[in-house]
């Protein structure tokens, strides 16, 4: 079984993933991750992300189980991979790894900005997650405040709508709703709220039982 759910900035689409594949016993990739540890590649090297030969290059040699979680979370590394994740020749070095994880004997869970369209658009349950933009704000602040980062909730306002535009504008896999995918609004809906409704989505689309 592959699910996907994509959705925007800080719309809750990576805990409701994670609470999926634990719920139904599935592997998770966030695919986020991996745009975000191509960025930090460029950053770390003093390459520009815009320079589509060295993002192309970071890409194809990307080693998924070398990305430092805690280096990729920062918001430069965020809005540089907003950036590296508009060149084609990235997302086409990126997209036969996350093909081989969707289709690993067991099942899936995916999430990012192009599962339900490009990478699994034959996935059996597909999401698309969403929440009014202050919401995701002061959620996206929290989570940097959380981590140590000194950040004006203004420029975290001001940066989402840019990747929001950047992420839905780019010619290559825009962020968009696949046509068959479930659209699930966290504005007024808890992530836990929203996670038992995918779950019981799941459920009745597939006849497949949570674990727990
Ligand atoms: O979900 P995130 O903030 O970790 O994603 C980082 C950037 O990567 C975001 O600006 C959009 C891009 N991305 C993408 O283009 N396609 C995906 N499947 C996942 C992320």
């Amino acid at each position: 079984m592959i699910i996907a759910v994509d959705g925007t900035l800080a719309s809750g689409k990576g805990t409701v993933a994670r609470g999926i594949a634990q719920a139904f016993g599935l592997a998770h990739l966030d695919t986020g991750a991996l745009y975000r540890a191509v960025a930090v590649e460029l950053l770390k090297a003093g390459e520009d992300p815009g320079n589509a030969e060295a993002a192309g290059n970071a890409a194809r040699h990307l080693d998924p189980s070398r990305i430092d979680p805690a280096a990729i979370r920062t918001a430069d590394a965020g809005a540089a991979a907003s950036v590296v994740a508009a060149q084609p020749a990235v997302r086409t070095a990126l997209f036969d790894l996350q093909r081989r994880f969707a289709e690993q004997p067991g099942g899936a869970v995916l999430d990012g900005r192009d599962i339900g369209t490009v990478v699994c658009p034959d996935a059996d349950v597909k999401f698309y997650i969403d929440a009014e933009p202050r919401i995701r704000a002061e959620r996206r602040w929290r989570e940097l405040a959380a981590n140590g980062e000194d950040i004006q909730l203004a420029d975290i306002e001001r940066q989402l709508a840019e990747r929001d535009a950047r992420d839905s504008s780019r010619e290559t896999a825009p962020l968009m709703r696949a046509e068959d995918a479930i659209l699930l609004d966290t504005t007024h809906l808890s992530i836990d709220a929203t996670l038992a409704e995918a779950v019981r989505m799941i459920q009745n689309k597939t006849g497949v039982s949570p674990r727990n």
